[in-house]
């Protein structure tokens, strides 16, 4: 039987618990997960693409039942849809947290439908608790030394911590 491959892009700007929940999922739906680290300049990121690309393979080894076997991380500057298909992927993942995702993310499903129509997206709803938690807002409570426990991995938090440590 044919592997199912399946892309799950985003900025990653950082990763968050919210984003591993999504990924931990994504795996009963695909046989391998390709992570797809958006380079997206146009979002002025805090940590650069190759940094993003980092600390998501570190993620990735804290993923039970041999999870990390089954995922490779990469960095893209292209169309999603090109880079889908260079992978091989079926799939497209996405996570929605809330109604107000569904418009972008349905504007974005149809686009990515007109580029590559044997591409589906898949969107997997990220669970109650991680349902407020934006890269966003991780940043800004980050850069203002507010307590993020519980919505990033320890070794994001060091990240951010020190990013924003003051001289
Ligand atoms: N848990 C926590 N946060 C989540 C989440 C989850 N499960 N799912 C999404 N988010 C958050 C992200 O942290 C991010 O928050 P922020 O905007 O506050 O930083 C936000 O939701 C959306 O981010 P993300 O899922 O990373 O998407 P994006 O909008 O940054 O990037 C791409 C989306 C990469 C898929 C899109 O830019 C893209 O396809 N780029 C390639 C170029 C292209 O093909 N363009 C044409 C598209 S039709």
């Amino acid at each position: 039987m044919q592997r199912r491959i399946g892309v799950y892009p985003g900025t990653f700007d950082p990763i968050t618990n919210g984003h591993a929940d999504i990924i931990r999922r994504a795996l009963h739906v695909v046989d391998h997960l390709v992570l797809g680290v958006a380079r997206n300049d146009a979002k002025g990121p805090l940590f650069s693409t190759d940094e993003r690309v980092e600390i998501v393979r570190d993620e990735m080894q804290y993923l039970e039942n041999g999870g990390a076997e089954r995922i490779e991380v990469r960095a893209f500057d292209t169309l999603l849809m090109k880079f889908a298909e260079s992978v091989g992927a079926s799939i497209i993942i996405r996570g929605l947290r809330a109604v107000s995702d569904f418009e972008y993310e349905f504007k974005l499903a149809h686009m990515n439908a007109h580029l590559a129509p044997e591409i589906d997206v898949v969107c997997l709803m990220t669970s109650s608790k991680h349902s407020f938690v934006s890269s966003s807002l991780i940043r800004e409570v980050a850069s203002l030394g507010g307590n993020l426990e519980g919505l990033v991995p320890d070794h994001v938090l060091k990240a951010l911590q020190k990013r924003f440590a003051r001289p």
